[in-house]
């Protein structure tokens, strides 16, 4: 395993956390976190105009298990930006990028075709739902969704600062 993605040795209830997703609106990007609690909407379309460090933990999400997970991140990271972030036939794709922050993932439902593609054009694959891993994505990356069937790909996202 390469060290741009590390898979670390922490695991959460990946089916509690899509029965979460499972009841908001749909979208590509979820915005879990905001500037402030009281951000009033769960969907933004253009999620990516949020400034990373907008990582204070939603109203409607208090007293669920999501919060215990943030808690628990928390404990050990500056979270910033989160989201419930899709990958499907509609977007199967990212351009291959930088970003400003590390990140978390947890993936939530995944499939064999569904991978990153990381700095050195090596492919990764995240395939323990709900396990924790660290991604480096202030390097070159690109993650896609290529499955024939149309399966999701649904990880919870966090940015880290
Ligand atoms: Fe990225």
């Amino acid at each position: 395993m390469r060290d741009q993605l590390i898979p670390l040795d922490r695991h959460y209830d990946a089916d509690k956390l899509l029965e979460i997703y499972n009841e908001l609106p749909k979208a590509h990007q979820i915005i879990v976190t905001g500037k402030d609690a009281s951000t009033p909407t769960p969907v933004t379309p253009y999620a990516d105009k949020d400034s990373d460090d907008h990582g204070v933990l939603l109203n409607i999400f208090k007293d669920s298990y999501l919060e215990d997970v943030y808690n628990d991140i928390a404990k050990d990271y500056t979270i910033g930006k989160t989201r419930f972030w899709t990958m499907d036939r509609s977007r199967r794709a990212y351009s291959y990028h930088t970003d400003f922050t590390k990140r978390l993932h947890i993936p939530l439902a995944t499939n064999d075709n569904a991978f990153f593609i990381l700095e050195d054009y090596q492919t990764e694959h995240m395939p323990v739902l709900g396990q924790l891993y660290e991604l480096d994505t202030t390097r070159l990356h690109s993650a896609v969704n290529l499955s024939q069937d149309d399966n999701p790909r649904i990880h919870l996202v966090f940015g880290i600062i």
